[in-house]
């Protein structure tokens, strides 16, 4: 796949589509920069290339209206910290003001567009929009990973306009860790998935049933594979359309030879409250009117020893309600597993990143993806319509396999 690294940036207008698609508290502040920290590299290099320097990101769902309290704005002052100079906070994405902007500026400086979604036409791929967006430019960078399953203007649609259009580190690098887990991994291959829901899950599941070794499977998302075996889950919710899509993901992985793990013991509660009671029970005697909320010990001793025959470990959802500490004891133990392991590991998704921040483990892993749902499309099976269209600029260049840089 052919990077920024591959094209000569000096004093050319550079737009590289990023995903600050950052957390803010109630007061605006930010309370996380990793996915800024995490494309400092691509910006960097473009700035130490003599690029004249264009962010462009969306933040939140602003629903294609502008929005004071989703601008970029506090982005920029973050930016600006980081890259150590001035960062230009543009009023807009298109339109006249930004163009007089982007024409005035002098190589080695940086501008950080305003929210793309702010326009309806950034969700819906719009072509003029897509247009616009590219004439700002002569060459066109997507380090925005994070977003690449969504076939936006920003990421989609401008590959068709820009001259040049290419990849940026940040998705070259989480392309490459996602191939060496999921299409070449070291053996055995384990996936934990964990979280509330099955049918998020349900479709990275049955993809990965030819790949993986075996699955292990945690959080609320387990009751209804455990209701589907006929055990009883008391007042935990269970997906009921799913049940029988539960039981022939345990088919097929038996057929193939892949194991499933899954819980045989819990924290149970009398309601969904930290300050409930709460006590520990084997899966079969759940009582009818409590709530699993976490896996128990026994649960996390066998999860753990599995985990040490990992050669390749790919986590995506937690183990139980974390953010609550009755109940944080077995994303816990499986987050310091995953951190302790030789095994190559890879995390993706906003709760299991959330979660080994809580626990400090971020450091531990081999690699955080910044990616949330285009982490979940690639374990899915899925090509990402944002790389595809890479391959399509004008003078992009294509690579064999764009999925294995
Ligand atoms: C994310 O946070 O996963 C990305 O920024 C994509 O956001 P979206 O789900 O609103 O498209």
């Amino acid at each position: 796949m052919k990077t920024i690294a591959d094209v000569d940036l000096q004093d050319q207008r550079v737009l590289v589509r990023v995903d600050f698609n950052v957390p803010l508290d109630e007061h605006g502040n930010i309370t996380d920069d990793a996915r800024i920290a995490a494309v400092l590299p691509t910006l960097s290099y473009a700035l130490s290339q003599q690029a004249k320097l264009i962010v462009a990101s969306h933040l939140g769902r602003p629903k294609g209206k502008e929005n004071p309290a989703l601008s970029l704005s506090p982005v920029a002052a973050q930016l600006s910290h980081l890259l150590q100079q001035e960062v230009t906070m543009a009023p807009d994405c298109i339109g006249p003001e930004v163009s007089a902007l982007v024409s005035a500026m002098k190589s080695g400086e940086v501008v950080l567009l305003e929210n793309l979604r702010f326009h309806p036409e950034e969700q819906e791929n719009d072509a003029a929009f897509s247009e616009e967006l590219s004439s700002l430019c002569d060459i066109y960078v997507n380090d925005a990973f994070a977003v690449s399953h969504r076939s936006h203007a920003s990421v989609e649609g401008v590959t068709r306009y820009a001259p040049i259009s290419v990849a940026g580190f940040l998705l070259r690098k989480e392309l490459q860790y996602l191939d060496k887990a999921i299409a070449n991994p070291q053996r055995p291959l384990i996936v934990i998935i964990g979280g509330s829901k099955v049918s998020s899950k349900l479709g990275a599941l049955a993809n990965m049933i030819a790949t993986v070794d075996a699955f292990i499977i945690g959080g609320a998302m387990a009751n209804t594979f455990l209701r589907s075996e006929g055990v009883d889950v008391g007042k935990s919710k269970v997906e009921e359309d799913l049940l029988e899509s539960a039981r022939s993901i345990i088919h097929q992985a038996g057929e193939k030879g892949v194991k499933v793990y899954l819980p045989v013991d819990a924290v149970v509660a009398s309601r969904f409250d930290s300050d409930a009671e709460n006590r520990t029970v084997s899966i079969g005697e759940i009582p009818a009117d409590w709530t699993v909320l976490d896996i128990g010990p026994e649960t996390i001793q066998l999860y753990t020893e599995a985990l040490e025959e990992a050669r390749t470990i790919v986590w995506n959802g937690p183990m139980g309600v974390f953010e609550m500490p009755p109940y944080a004891e077995g994303t816990m133990a499986i987050a310091r597993c995953v951190a302790r392991s030789k095994a190559l590991s890879i995390a993706g998704g906003g709760d299991t990143d959330a979660a080994l921040h809580q626990f400090g483990e971020t450091d531990n892993i081999s690699y955080l993806s910044t990616g949330g749902g285009a982490f979940l499309s690639l374990l899915e099976g899925n090509r990402l319509p944002a790389v595809d269209a890479l391959t399509r600029g004008a003078e992009s260049i294509r690579s064999e396999s764009d999925y294995a840089p």
